[in-house]
């Protein structure tokens, strides 16, 4: 079990890692062009390696299997152990999944809608497989069984892929992704901040400083 954050922002993931319950970081181009228009990708995702562990994961942006070949190629020297590249799926994702699968590249298949979907890219040797939860139900499905569906065919069929659930908007996909089957949702930092809050622990911990400030002191 495992929990990403999907963000680039090195001070975020900074200060998010250091709470001791991430193990990885996936970004994607909106959030990079969203986060840090002007940013160089190489630098930013440098950033990202320096101030995290575990995998990172970079999408490709190209769109022909030779120009996505070559732009893994680049990510992947950035920090081989660590770089995962996030291939878009389609018939040409495939085939670039297949290559790097081959020679040992880490993958994460990612814009997965459906069980099927992540079947074809678990089949080609994606290390992760990304379920799109908030795409999936803005399209009015439940997500619910493609994880859960997506995760008994990995077992019964012994694939190694781990299931990413990410595109998470509130509280509840997370839950309902863990419980699904999930082996790693990936949240924003606003998310994991949710995580953490509920207004009855905050007062019951003001309860009890209260009652210990307030006690009766020996003369
Ligand atoms: C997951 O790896 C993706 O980066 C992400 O969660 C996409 O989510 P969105 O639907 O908010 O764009």
């Amino acid at each position: 079990m495992a929990l990403f954050i999907d963000s680039s922002d090195p001070k975020e993931i900074k200060d998010l890692f250091a709470w001791g319950v991430l193990s990885g970081v996936t970004t994607n181009p909106l959030i990079i062009a969203k986060e840090a228009p002007d940013a160089d990708l190489g630098e930013r995702i440098r950033e990202v390696l320096s101030v995290s562990w575990g995998d990172v994961s970079v999408e490709l942006t190209t769109e022909t299997e030779k120009e996505m070949l070559e732009e893994s190629r680049q990510y992947h020297a950035w920090d081989p152990a660590r770089i995962t590249i996030k291939v878009p799926f389609s018939e040409i994702g495939l085939r670039v999944l297949h290559q790097l699968s081959k020679n040992g590249v880490k993958t994460n298949v990612t814009c997965l809608m459906a069980m099927n979907q992540a079947y074809l890219a678990a089949l080609a040797g994606a290390t992760y497989v990304s379920i799109f939860s908030g795409r999936v139900r803005d399209m009015g499905y439940d997500v619910k069984p493609v994880i859960s569906s997506t995760r008994n065919i990995l077992d019964r069929e012994g694939l190694k892929s781990k299931i990413i659930v990410g595109s998470m908007r509130h509280m509840m996909d997370v839950n309902e992704a863990l419980e699904c089957g999930a082996h790693v949702p990936t949240v924003t930092p606003p998310i994991l901040r949710k995580m953490v809050w509920n207004p009855r622990t905050i007062e019951t911990i003001n309860e009890f400083n209260s009652a210990w400030r307030a006690r009766p002191k020996k003369k």
